[in-house]
């Protein structure tokens, strides 16, 4: 079970990662009109720069997976005295009401464990040593989401993710475990991947959080802690400095609309002033024509 499931884990990051290679590398309109931000991507960047920091991330996704994985669920999967603490029988396999009840408890412990420990490692006694890595990547792309330092990915990640697993323990079925654990890999690869899908199943989450809403995150390196809710953000007005932002982008765009629109006009002007000349010159060529 400890093997399936690490292996289950490290199947859908490398295929949501693969995914995202080909999208990133097909620089197709559909996906670029979602592009969070106009920095290139670090491949364009600096190709020598990126080819060590893939390589690095490469090596830290490994041995996260493989290792910090494995032992985090060797910790929760077999907390009860090495027995299976999921439900495994065919007969409680649960209905869409049970299984969302479950997937929505495991949220909402997820998120505000996730939040505290955010905060915390984000403590600037700390953070040199363990989390400035993920922070490594300034603009986020989808290997960047599980990207952080071991201490990091175990306390800051694996656990605020098992929690509520830990306390649904029997109660909960191993399948909603499995798709839960699925849930929250792709919600991280989702907050990461550098685009902002509108059409992303995360955003219909009331009070989502979203991919440009982490992206401001790493960008800034201050505020819009959350994963999944920016309840927390908001009580702890730890998203305002995101909001002025979005307001500054705001004005500015319509600034430069405004601006648009007035050079619009004066061209326009400028040709139905010229029209007069325009109108002589066809007349001209129709009698040459003629001619
Ligand atoms: C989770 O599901 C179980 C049934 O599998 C149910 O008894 C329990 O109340 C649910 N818990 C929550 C918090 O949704």
């Amino acid at each position: 079970m400890l093997i399936f499931t690490s292996l289950w884990h490290i199947f859908w990051l490398a295929f949501s990662n693969l995914c995202m290679w080909g999208i990133y590398h097909l620089e197709h309109p559909f996906f670029e009109r979602y592009k969070i931000n106009t920095m290139p991507w670090p491949w364009n960047e600096n190709r020598q720069e990126w080819n060590i920091l893939l390589k690095k991330s490469l090596k830290t996704c490994f041995f996260n997976s493989f290792v910090c994985v494995p032992l985090t669920l060797i910790g929760t999967l077999y907390s009860d005295n090495f027995v299976v603490a999921y439900d495994f029988s065919v007969e409680n396999l649960p209905d869409w009401k049970t299984f969302a009840a479950n997937i929505t408890f495991c949220m909402l412990c997820e998120d505000v464990a996730f939040h505290f420990m955010h905060r915390f490692l984000h403590w600037k006694v700390i953070y040199p040593y363990i989390h400035k890595q993920h922070h490594q990547y300034i603009t986020t792309i989808s290997i960047a989401a599980e990207y952080s330092h071991p201490i990091d990915y175990v306390f800051g990640a694996l656990i605020p993710g098992s929690l509520g697993g830990i306390i649904l323990g029997r109660r909960m079925h191993f399948v909603t475990f499995l798709l839960w654990s699925l849930m929250r890999t792709s919600e991280t690869l989702d907050g990461h991947c550098g685009y902002e899908f509108s059409w992303s199943p995360y955003r219909l989450i009331p009070f989502s959080t979203s991919a440009a809403y982490h992206d401001f995150h790493h960008s800034h390196n201050v505020g819009n802690y959350s994963s999944f809710f920016s309840f927390w953000d908001t009580l702890f007005a730890q998203n305002k400095d995101y909001y002025q932002f979005q307001e500054k982008t705001k004005e500015l765009i319509e600034k430069l609309e405004k601006e648009k629109e007035a050079f619009n006009e004066q061209v326009n002007k400028k040709l139905q002033d010229d029209a007069p000349s325009k109108r002589a010159t066809e007349e001209l060529e129709e009698t040459l024509k003629e001619d």
